[in-house]
């Protein structure tokens, strides 16, 4: 992998860009799920101040930015690329290159374009291939750009799906996203189709930029008993599992590295009751601010002999820790594993910047720079 530590921080098209229309987030907006009344548009009005936010991530010494190519930009219909907006994502590159930061390109964060959730989004296998084409159509027009920056000797970046876990339960499992649905027949279906489209992809950008790195972005938790008995620890044992590892194994043998999302600890009762540590709830997600989980699982994660990038790192401003201090912590944690010979070799804040945070609304803030949304 490549020779410097990347460092910097992560965001999301449809969380930052403002303006898209075009697929299943936007729609649920539309229909007041939204907790705060909030939207994604403008929200931080990346689109077109990406400029800016970037020399804000270099004012804070970042090498390193992580962001997402939004699919229905590029592909509003099914028939139709746009080139105007392929063309917004060869400037977002140039600003990059030309500050010296390094790129790395999430594919899929959440956000489907709305004429594939209207054929059933991911339990249709069709998304397979559709998924595919988007991607080559991504490795065609920015291979080139890309290949040149590295000199072809420094890796180029990719996860092709964010946190498919965190999506799977949302959407799949207890409605809380789009597709809103409660089907463990179709969450299956979907975790075999974006497994599938995982290893797609990783083939298709392989082929044409033998340089990249791919994987997923990947959520794990430290899971602990509440209490320690054979039932509670049996129980952690199996939602770990389920959790952290199911969908990893299934595409561990398609992975150039691990891209790891750290949050949080839960506590796990008989027979599958998942709860944040009583007294410690943090915030509006109840995270436990628990930074050395972060240490915990990057030794974990040393079983996949793999190099680690932390892909998302953060807690919400409510948690009541400033982040700065936050970031502070979560770093002391990577030297430790790093002095423990733990191959991480870069890490990401979530987030750049204040954004949407999907059904909890902008009121929500995770970004080491404030937004003022009025302004
Ligand atoms: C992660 C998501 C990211 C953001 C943070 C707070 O699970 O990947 O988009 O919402 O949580």
């Amino acid at each position: 992998m490549g020779k410097a530590f990347l460092y910097g921080c992560a965001t999301s098209a449809h969380q930052v860009e403002g303006g898209n229309i075009n697929n299943d987030w936007w729609e649920f907006e539309q229909s007041g799920l939204i907790f705060d009344g909030s939207s994604s548009n403008p929200s931080c009005d990346h689109y077109h101040r990406y400029a800016s936010d970037l020399d804000l991530l270099k004012g804070i010494g970042g090498n390193a930015y992580r962001f997402s190519i939004e699919w229905s930009r590029i592909q509003p219909v099914s028939s139709e690329f746009s080139q105007e907006e392929i063309d917004h994502y060869h400037q977002v590159l140039d600003a990059l290159i030309k500050r010296g930061i390094t790129p790395l390109i999430t594919l899929h964060h959440f956000t489907n374009p709305l004429w594939l959730s209207k054929i059933g989004g991911w339990a249709n296998p069709k998304l397979v291939d559709y998924f595919g084409q988007y991607v080559q159509k991504v490795v065609d027009e920015y291979g080139e750009k890309l290949n040149r920056s590295t000199g072809q000797t420094e890796p180029i970046y990719f996860v092709t799906l964010n946190e498919p876990s965190v999506y799977l339960l949302l959407g799949y499992l207890i409605e809380y996203w789009p597709p809103q649905k409660k089907s463990l027949i179709g969450l299956i279906k979907a975790f075999r189709n974006m497994s599938r489209a995982h290893k797609l992809a990783y083939e298709i950008i392989h082929k044409k930029l033998p340089n990249a790195k791919v994987s997923i972005a990947h959520h794990m938790s430290v899971l602990d008993p509440w209490r320690n008995n054979g039932l509670d620890n049996i129980a952690a044992k199996v939602y770990d599992w389920l959790w952290n590892q199911s969908f990893l194994n299934q595409v561990g043998d398609k992975l150039d590295y691990i891209g790891l999302n750290y949050y949080t600890r839960q506590r796990v009762a008989f027979p599958l009751k998942v709860f944040p540590t009583p007294g410690k709830e943090a915030g509006f997600a109840q995270w436990e601010i628990y930074p050395e989980g972060l240490l915990r699982i990057l030794r974990r994660l040393k079983l996949y002999k793999l190099p680690v990038i932390i892909t998302e790192y953060g807690m919400p401003q409510e948690a009541n820790i400033a982040p700065e201090k936050y970031l502070e912590q979560g770093i002391a944690y990577l030297k430790q594993a790093m002095s423990e010979g733990i191959d991480v070799r870069g890490f990401f804040y979530w987030s750049l910047l204040d954004n949407f945070e999907w059904r909890e609304g902008l009121s929500k803030r995770f970004g080491l720079y404030e937004v003022d949304y009025e302004n």
